[in-house]
Formats: structure tokens, sequence, C-alpha cells
């Protein structure tokens, strides 16, 4: 665990379990279906955390619901302290809690280079009285901004299509340029979405050194729903588990993986076979979610 943090850093301390996020309780309805269902879990700080369940277990929901995108239907959630369930997500981000957002129709319309540097952590008021009194001082901090966003798009290998409109970019790209662009806000505390979904292995692979290097040298958090196991199994610190809407597990990847719950879960009750293959896990056979965008 490293102490640094970036200079957005807004949130207070971790608490004195060392978690910088605690969901109580949380509970999300459509309608008749409880989608998260009293859900509740800590995240560790300087941890990469795996977030995975079956298809429907309420992942995707439980990640709008702490970031402000839906409004709970009850329980707490506190980062760094601060009480973030049912603030807007614009508060979240800029206490430091960011997730991915998808490129609008509005942003697509844009080229990659501005939608990158529209997500620096200036205000746009902010910037536009400095633009109009400190020309300066903004054109300085323009070009930093750039330099910043160049280099987050040369990691993701987007490098050839700055100019680009964003809407011209394939399903892959438009993911790796919504995940460099939440980058580009300098989180404390990253949550993404099945971010290797979609995206060819090399990138992906890239975008998990490039997760490791941002928590060694940073220090940041990481909140990652994934289905595939072997980058849960070889990437993530601590692993946890949500089952129709509640999480029924919470440990070390290797602990989570020979949970009978857990295994429950994915194989809906049948007997799992040998340590791996035929089903010794959420890793294979019936057990494996298949792969869900969303
Ligand atoms: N906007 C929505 N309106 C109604 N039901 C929804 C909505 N979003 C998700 N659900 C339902 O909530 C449950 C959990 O879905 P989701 O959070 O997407 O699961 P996961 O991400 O784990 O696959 C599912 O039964 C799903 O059909
Ligand atoms: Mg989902």
């Amino acid at each position: 665990m490293t102490e640094a943090a970036p200079a957005t850093t807004v949130a207070g301390p971790a608490g004195a379990n060392g978690t910088i996020f605690e969901a109580e309780g949380v509970v999300k309805r459509f309608g008749g279906i409880r989608a998260v269902d009293r859900a509740s879990l800590g995240v560790r700080e300087g941890s990469i955390t795996a977030l995975i369940g079956p298809n429907g277990a309420g992942k995707t929901t439980f990640f709008n619901v702490i970031t402000g995108f839906y409004r709970p239907d009850g329980g707490t959630a506190s980062f760094g302290g601060r009480q973030v369930l049912g603030r807007p997500p614009y508060t979240i981000a800029r206490l430091g809690m960011v997730r991915t957002f998808q490129i609008t129709k509005a942003l697509a319309r844009m080229p990659v280079i501005d939608n990158m540097m529209l997500g620096a952590p200036d205000q746009p008021g902010e910037r536009l009285l400095n633009v109009i009194f400190r020309p300066g001082a903004w054109r300085r901090r323009e070009s930093e901004v750039r330099e910043q966003a160049m280099e987050l798009l040369e990691v993701f290998n987007l490098t050839q299509l700055a100019g680009a409109y964003a809407g011209t970019l394939s399903g892959g790209q438009r993911k790796l340029l919504e995940l460099a662009r939440a980058l580009m806000t300098q989180p404390r505390f990253l949550l993404l979405d099945e971010p290797m979904a979609g995206i060819n292995p090399t990138l992906g692979r890239r975008l998990l050194d490039h997760m490791q290097r941002l928590r060694a040298q940073e220090g940041v958090t990481f909140l990652f729903i994934e289905h595939d196991m072997e980058v849960v199994m070889n990437h993530a610190d601590r692993v946890i588990v949500m089952a129709e809407g509640r999480v029924i597990a919470d440990g070390e990847p290797h602990e989570v993986r020979a949970d009978p719950a857990v295994i429950n879960a994915y194989l809906g009750g049948a007997t799992p076979g040998g340590d791996r293959g035929a089903g010794g896990g959420p890793t294979t056979g019936a057990g494996q979610p298949p792969g869900n965008p969303r």
C-alpha cells in the first residue's frame, strides 16, 4: 500500500482498518426487483479489488448507485470518511471517486483530444476566467493538460486518433478513451465496469499494467467488475462476490475461488468437478458467465 495521493485528493484519510470506501446495506429496487439487496462491502485503500458475480447479480446497479447515477432505496456509503450515497455524480467525482462515463452524442462530435482535455480537474468556469484574466497562466495550464492527455493516449494506443472525432472510434477504442478520460481527472478511487470487455488482449494487458503502475506510484485504489477469472486471479488482491443483489463473499482471490457459496452462485447449485477446468470454481464451464458489455 502506498500513501502517495494525487494533488486532487479531497476526501479524508482512510478508515482505521485501511478502508477507503465502505457501503452498508445498500438497496436499489426496480419495480418489484431488488437489484441490489442490502449489499455491504469495504474497499481497502491502495487495493485492486475485483467485484465479480453471475450476470444479473446487481454489480452494475451497485456501481450506479454508489457513484450517484441511481437514487438509492436504502443504505449508506462513505468514501474517505464522507457520506456519498444519494449525492450527485459530480460531487462524488470531485471527492476523487470516479467511474468511466460513456461518450455521449455531444462528446462524439468532438475530437478525441478535446474529450481528454475536458476530463482535466479544473472547473469549466475557472478555466474560462483564466482564459479571460490570466491568459498566460491558462496557456501554461493548457499545455500541461494537453501533454498529460497525449501521454495517456499513448498508453492506450490512441495517439494516432487524437485529432479524430470520438464518434468515429470503434467500440473498443471508445472504451479506452472513456478510461483515459477518467484518468485525466486524477482519481483517488477508480471504478471500472468490465474494462477489458471488447478490448483486444494486448491493450487489455496494457490497461492492467497501467492500473498496477497508478496504484504503485500514486496510491490509486481500484474497484473493477470483471468476468474473466484469469484476470481476477492474476491482478486483483481482493475479490468481492455478489449474487442476487447481495455480497456473498469477500477475500483473497484463492479464498474466494474455493468458497462453496461462490461456486454455487455461479453453477446454480451443481456440484463442482475437479479443482480446475471442468467446473472447479467460477472460472470455467457452465459457471463462466458470458461476457456482458454492460
Ligand atoms: N434500469 C433498470 N431497470 C430495470 N431493471 C434493471 C435495470 N438495470 C438493471 N436491472 C435489473 O437489475 C438486476 C441486476 O442487473 P445488473 O446490475 O445489470 O447486474 P450485473 O451487472 O451484475 O450483471 C437484473 O435483474 C437487471 O435485469
Ligand atoms: Mg453489469
